[in-house]
C-alpha cells in the first residue's frame, strides 16, 4: 500500500483523531446485536495507546440520522461497549463539534474520547470544509480505521485529510490488503459466489470479476432474474423485469469468455413469506403461485462440488432469507463448506457476514469484510475515497 499507516507515523505525546466505523445493530432496548466492527478496530486503538499518545479521540456515524439529533443514534452504547472490551474508561461527548469542544477534551482526566453522532450534523455527509476543519483542530494527527465508510467522502473521512497527516489504521490496512489481493493475483481457482436481493446492486461486481474468476455460482433472489432471462418460469419469485437484458447480456458474455455461471437447479418455495412457512423443493421451474426464499438441497450439492479444490473463494451475498431459520439451510451449506475448505475465503460484508456470525463459523474464515458497500465498491474496482485522501508514504 502506498499509502501512510498508523506504523508509519509518531503517536507518542500527540492527539491522535481516530476514524472508526462503529455503526452497529441496535435492537429496540438499544443494546449492541453485534460488536463485530468495535472489536475489530481494537487492534488500532491498543497501538496508538500503546504508543504513548497524548490521548485518542474517536468519532463515528451511528445510522442514518439525517442532520438530526436522533436520541437512538447515540453513540452511548457503543461507549459503553468500547469501555468494557479495553477495561479503561472512556468519556462520550454530547457533540462532536462547537465552541468549548477543544476545552472539555483537554480537561478530560480520561485519555480516550468519544465524540457523538458525526451525522447528527448535515455538514458531515456534505463534506463541508468547515466542519472538516473543526473536527481537525481537535487532533494532531488523523488515522482512518473505518472501512465500511471508506467508499464516501464525507468531512470526517475526505474533508479532514486536507487539515491533517493522514494515515490508515490496522483494519483498513488489512481489508485493503485481502480485498486487494483477490482483485489483482487470486490463487486459481478462484470461485465468486454472489446472492442477495438485486442483480443491480451486484452488476459491477460481476463486471469485474468475471474476467477474473475461474466460476460464478449464484443464488438467492437475484438467481430468479437469470433464471427468467434464461426462460424459466419463477413464479412470484422475485424478479428486476428492467435487468432481464441485462442478466442475457452476462450469460452470454460468460459463455464467450468460456467461464462458467451456474444457476440453482432446485428450489425451495412457498406461497406466502413468513416465519411460520412451510415449503417445498421443485426444480428450475417454479409454479406460478410460489416464490423462492432458498436454494435447494441439489443446487447446495453442486455449489458444493463446484467449490471443491478452490484455491479463492469470494463469497457476498446470502443463498436464501437466511434470517429466517426455515429458509437458512442454503446460505449455512455454503458457510459450512467454506469452513471446511482449504481455500482462502473472503467473505464480503454486510448480509454474508452476518450469516456467518449466525452460524457460528466467523472464526474459520480467512477475511470477514467489516464493509457493506464499501466492500461491494471496492471489489468493482473503483476508488474509495476514504482510503485515497490518505497521506502518500
Ligand atoms: C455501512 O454500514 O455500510 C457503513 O457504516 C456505511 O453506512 P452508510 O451506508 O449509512 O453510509
Amino acid at each position: 500500500m502506498n499509502k501512510l499507516t498508523v506504523r508509519d507515523i509518531e503517536i507518542k505525546a500527540k492527539a491522535v483523531l481516530m476514524r472508526a466505523d462503529f455503526n452497529v445493530p441496535q435492537d429496540e432496548q438499544l443494546n449492541i446485536s453485534d460488536d463485530t466492527r468495535i472489536r475489530a478496530s481494537l487492534p488500532t486503538i491498543k497501538y496508538i495507546l500503546k504508543n504513548g499518545a497524548k490521548r485518542l479521540i474517536l468519532m463515528s456515524h451511528l445510522g442514518r440520522p439525517k442532520g438530526k439529533v436522533v436520541d437512538k443514534y447515540r453513540l452511548n452504547s457503543v461507549a459503553k461497549r468500547l469501555q468494557e472490551l479495553l477495561g479503561q474508561p472512556v468519556k462520550k461527548l454530547d457533540d462532536c463539534t462547537g465552541s468549548g469542544l477543544q476545552a472539555v477534551i483537554a480537561a478530560s482526566s480520561e485519555n480516550i474520547i468519544l465524540l457523538e453522532n458525526l451525522r447528527f450534523h448535515a455538514e458531515e455527509e456534505a463534506n463541508d470544509p468547515k466542519f472538516a476543519k473543526n473536527l481537525a483542530s481537535l487532533g494532531d494527527i488523523f488515522v482512518n480505521d473505518a472501512f465500511g465508510t471508506a467508499h464516501r467522502a464525507h468531512a470526517s473521512t475526505e474533508g479532514i485529510t486536507h487539515y491533517l497527516k493522514s494515515a490508515a489504521g490496522f483494519l483498513l490496512e488489512k481489508e485493503i490488503q485481502y480485498l486487494g489481493d483477490i482483485l489483482a493475483s487470486p490463487q486459481h481457482p478462484f470461485i465468486v459466489i454472489l446472492g442477495g436481493a438485486k442483480v443491480s446492486d451486484k452488476i459491477g461486481v460481476i463486471d469485474n470479476l468475471l474476467p477474473k474468476c475461474d466460476c460464478l455460482l449464484i443464488g438467492g433472489a437475484m438467481a430468479y432474474t437469470f433464471l427468467s432471462a434464461k426462460g424459466f418460469k419463477i413464479g412470484n419469485s422475485k424478479l428486476e423485469k428492467d435487468k432481464l437484458d441485462l442478466a442475457r447480456d452476462i450469460l452470454t458474455k460468460a459463455r464467450q469468455a468460456g467461464k462458467e455461471i451456474v444457476l440453482p437447479v432446485d428450489n425451495l418455495v412457498v406461497d406466502k413469506i413468513g416465519p411460520a412457512a412451510t415449503g417445498d423443493i421443485v426444480g428450475e421451474e417454479i409454479p406460478d403461485t410460489k416464490i423462492a426464499v432458498d436454494i435447494g438441497p441439489a443446487t447446495i450439492k453442486l455449489f458444493q462440488s463446484k467449490l471443491k479444490g478452490a484455491k479463492t473463494v469470494l463469497w457476498n451475498g446470502p443463498m436464501g432469507i437466511f434470517e429466517m431459520d426455515a429458509f437458512a439451510s442454503g446460505t449455512k451449506g455454503i458457510a459450512q463448506s467454506l469452513a471446511v475448505s482449504g481455500a482462502t475465503t473472503l467473505i464480503g460484508g454486510g448480509d454474508t457476514a452476518a450469516a456467518v456470525v449466525k452460524f457460528g463459523l466467523e472464526d474459520k474464515m480467512t477475511h470477514i469484510s467489516t464493509g457493506g458497500g464499501a466492500c461491494l465498491e471496492f471489489l468493482e474496482g473503483k476508488v474509495l475515497p476514504g482510503i485515497a485522501a490518505l497521506t502518500d508514504k
